[in-house]
């Protein structure tokens, strides 16, 4: 799905907001989405079709799209791809009603994590999103699937590698364009990584596969580097390192979009984002929303070095 060396998925506005308790505006919302299209990022989850009640930061999600259809945001690279999640049928509606092109499913690989996040079993989410996706593909949308606690779950603890490569292969049968493979409460290491990756490529190549890490124990970017090494060349993260799901008690923010465009950029690996466009952009965000920058170290060191013309920090 990408034309770039590596695809970064910038999931700030959907996971990086959800969390948070002070609902952002809708004209900061729109102001946001923009500014991350013009750092060049091409692949932005804009907003979630839940229950705004279950989520209010995200009850804005049909605004926020009825306004990109009429105004797209301008982007170096061409468009840009405005995600947005779906859990149900009812989510699906309010999407192809607000003109969304670009859907994500999701499920866990732990029945009681399922549950609390969506009420239901991990197979009657499947159930649903069979249905989901044949609405989805007469629509013509693009879907993603995203598979959550495919390392640990924060109610069931570690989860055994067989099982969850059981329900990423099952995923990948229901025939999504992108597998987002998910450590929602930050759990996971480089060789538990490996474990579940290597047989997944073995048997399905890397064009599908993307990784989405949290980053509770400041393992994101060593367990990205390890993934990068296996072959995977699409990345979720948030700017800031903001983000973590409200059902996954524990969970921390996201793999900071920072940190990963700086590692990239300084191996010389093209993701096709202005570093500098980018951290402008969190230390906006985190101004507005009266927030102190803590989980991204490239962002902070941007802050502290930016007027200094440090050669890392533009
Ligand atoms: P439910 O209550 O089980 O649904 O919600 P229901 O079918 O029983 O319906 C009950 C009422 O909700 C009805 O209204 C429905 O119309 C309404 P009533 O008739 O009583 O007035 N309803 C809805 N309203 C708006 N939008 C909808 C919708 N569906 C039903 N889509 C549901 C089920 C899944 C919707 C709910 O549990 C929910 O919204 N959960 C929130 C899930 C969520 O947002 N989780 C965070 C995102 S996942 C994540 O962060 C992980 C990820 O980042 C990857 C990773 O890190 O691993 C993706
Ligand atoms: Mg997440």
């Amino acid at each position: 799905m990408s034309e770039l060396p590596v695809q970064i998925f910038e999931v700030g506005p959907r996971d990086g907001l959800q969390n948070e308790k002070q609902i952002l505006g809708l004209a900061d919302k729109i102001w946001l989405v923009q500014a991350l299209a013009a750092a060049g990022l091409r692949d932005l989850e804009t907003g979630s079709f839940v229950r705004p009640d279950k989520v209010p930061q995200m009850a804005d999600t049909e605004a926020l799209a009825q306004h990109f259809v009429k105004h797209p945001p301008v982007n170096p690279h061409g468009s840009t791809r405005m995600w947005y999640l779906v859990p149900n049928q009812k989510g699906l509606e309010r999407a192809i009603a607000s003109g969304a092109t670009h859907v994500a499913f999701f499920t866990a690989v732990s029945d009681s994590f399922n549950k609390k996040n969506i009420g239901k079993s991990v197979d009657e989410s499947f159930v649903e999103m069979k249905q989901l996706m044949i609405d989805a593909k007469k629509h013509s949308l693009k879907v993603r699937g995203y598979v959550s606690t495919v390392w640990g779950c924060p109610f069931e603890g570690r989860i055994a590698p067989a099982h969850a490569l059981l329900v990423l292969e099952k995923m990948l049968e229901l025939g999504v364009d992108q597998l987002s493979i998910g450590d929602t409460i930050g759990v996971a290491n480089p060789s538990g990584v490996k474990e579940i990756l290597a047989p997944l490529i073995r048997a399905h190549g890397v064009e599908k596969m993307a990784v989405h890490f949290h980053d509770t124990r400041g393992t994101a970017l060593a367990n990205a580097l390890q993934s990068y090494e296996l072959g995977i060349r699409a990345f979720d993260a948030s700017l800031g390192g903001l983000g973590g799901c409200p059902f996954a008690p524990g969970a921390a923010g996201n793999l900071a979009t920072e940190d990963l465009v700086y590692f990239f950029k300084e191996m010389g690996i093209e993701c096709g984002v202005n570093y500098r466009a980018l951290c402008e952009t969190s230390v906006e965000l985190f101004k507005r929303m009266k927030k102190t920058i803590h989980s991204s170290k490239a962002l902070q060191a941007y802050v502290a070095n930016c007027t200094k013309n440090s050669v890392w920090d533009s």
